[in-house]
């Protein structure tokens, strides 16, 4: 469904993707592992067509979509939960929901309604919080907004970017089964974490990314069970 080929992403002189090569089937959660500033924000962010490459190439559905905006990225089936979520802080929930269909163009308003439902089924707290400002939601329910956001366009893929950062263990665990249950759903879903552990254990395949190089991969037990991972990533050995 996605697959990258030589990806290079750079700031200035600062080139913080080296050459990415990575393939993700349909249907497949792939993880992508590394340390601070090891590029996995630069790599998803390229792919959603929100930093220009400064080489390589990436297909979605077969078709090369390297240079095309973020908006025509999100109408293909791309759609991006970013770090730090990124929600409209002077927005309700209700009217950030609403941006997240926005990038779909010719959608029946019915539909949106039914998505923005199944938002609300799956977060029960924002329903209960649909007309309060997104700028006040504690840092776990702006978490759920932003997943639920990049959901509205009904994407194929979902690239999920760091969801449990600064997150209590309680909620953590909310978003894990909210992660496990869009998979049941057979969603492809790209998922950068800094909880390997957790990570890996709800991915199929994971990348480990060290300064913008891919130095491993393989299925998420594979690289649970890996020395070196488990040294540098998990805090065991
Ligand atoms: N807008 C930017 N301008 C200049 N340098 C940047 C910019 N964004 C990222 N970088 C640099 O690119 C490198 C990779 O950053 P990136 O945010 O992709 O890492 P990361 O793996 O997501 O890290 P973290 O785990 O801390 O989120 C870093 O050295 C960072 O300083
Ligand atoms: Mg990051």
């Amino acid at each position: 469904m996605l697959k990258l080929n030589s990806v290079r992403i750079a700031y200035g002189a600062i080139e913080a993707v080296k050459g990415v090569s990575l393939q993700i089937r349909q249907g497949e959660v792939v993880t992508i592992i590394g340390a601070n500033g090891a590029g996995k924000t630069s790599l998803l962010k390229g792919i959603a067509g929100l930093e220009p490459l400064a080489g390589g190439t990436i297909t979605f559905d077969g078709q090369d979509c390297s240079k095309l905006p973020a908006h025509r990225r999100v109408g293909m089936g791309i759609a991006l939960s970013p770090e730090g979520r990124g929600v409209f802080a002077d927005q309700t929930v209700r009217d950030n929901l609403l941006l997240g269909a926005y990038a779909v163009k010719g959608r029946d308003p019915k539909r949106t309604e039914e998505l923005m439902e199944r938002e609300y089924r799956r977060f029960p707290r924002l329903r209960e919080r649909q007309n309060q400002y997104a700028g006040t939601l504690s840092g776990g329910e702006q978490q759920m907004l932003a997943m639920s956001r990049a959901l509205m366009s009904e994407p194929k893929m979902l690239l999920l970017d760091e969801p449990s950062l600064g997150l209590a263990p309680l909620i953590i665990k909310d978003i894990f089964k909210a992660i496990q249950q869009l998979r049941d759903a057979g969603l492809t879903i790209l998922l950068v974490e800094q909880m390997a552990m957790q990570a890996l254990g709800v991915a199929d395949r994971a990348y480990v990314l060290e300064t913008g190089r891919v130095t491993l991969e393989g299925t998420g037990k594979q690289l649970l069970d890996d020395p070196k991972v488990r040294a540098a990533y998990l805090g065991t050995h």
